[in-house]
């Protein structure tokens, strides 16, 4: 994975919002930590997460998943979500994802923003 010049710029808005006590907001929680690599298409940073909710893992065609991600059974449930999110390796050892969400009212509202993702 590169890194882009701008994610300081990123990270110092992570911070703010992670600094005000406001309800967790799905969209902005996407904007600020998936975007940056989880584009409308798939792209060979990210696999496009339009449609995600209910999809079953790792089955777009047009993403090289790892095996880690690929050697996974089953759909992505809130439950699978939620468990990826909040930790990526050890939901699946060997995946590319690293980055998860580590608080949980923060996972729950992303995974409400995804499922608005068709
Ligand atoms: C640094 C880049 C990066 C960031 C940031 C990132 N992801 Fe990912 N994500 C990936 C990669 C790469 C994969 C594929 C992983 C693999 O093949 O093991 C992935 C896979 C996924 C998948 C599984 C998709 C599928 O088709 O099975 C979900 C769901 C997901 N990411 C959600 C998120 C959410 C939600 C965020 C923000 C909280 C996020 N990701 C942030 C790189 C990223």
């Amino acid at each position: 994975m590169t890194r882009h010049p701008w994610l300081p710029a990123l990270a110092l808005g992570v911070a703010a919002v992670a600094g005000t006590a406001q309800a967790a907001d799905g969209a902005k929680i996407f904007q600020l930590q998936c975007k940056t690599c989880h584009g409308a298409k798939s792209s060979p940073m990210a696999p496009s997460l339009a449609g995600v909710a209910g999809r079953k893992i790792a089955s777009l065609a047009d993403f090289a998943y790892s095996t880690g991600l690929k050697g996974k059974d089953g759909t992505w449930t809130d439950a699978n979500l939620d468990a990826y999110l909040a930790s990526p390796s050890k939901f699946a050892p060997g995946t590319r994802m690293t980055a998860g969400v580590v608080s949980a009212p923060d996972r729950t509202a992303v995974i409400g923003y995804l499922k608005t993702l068709k």
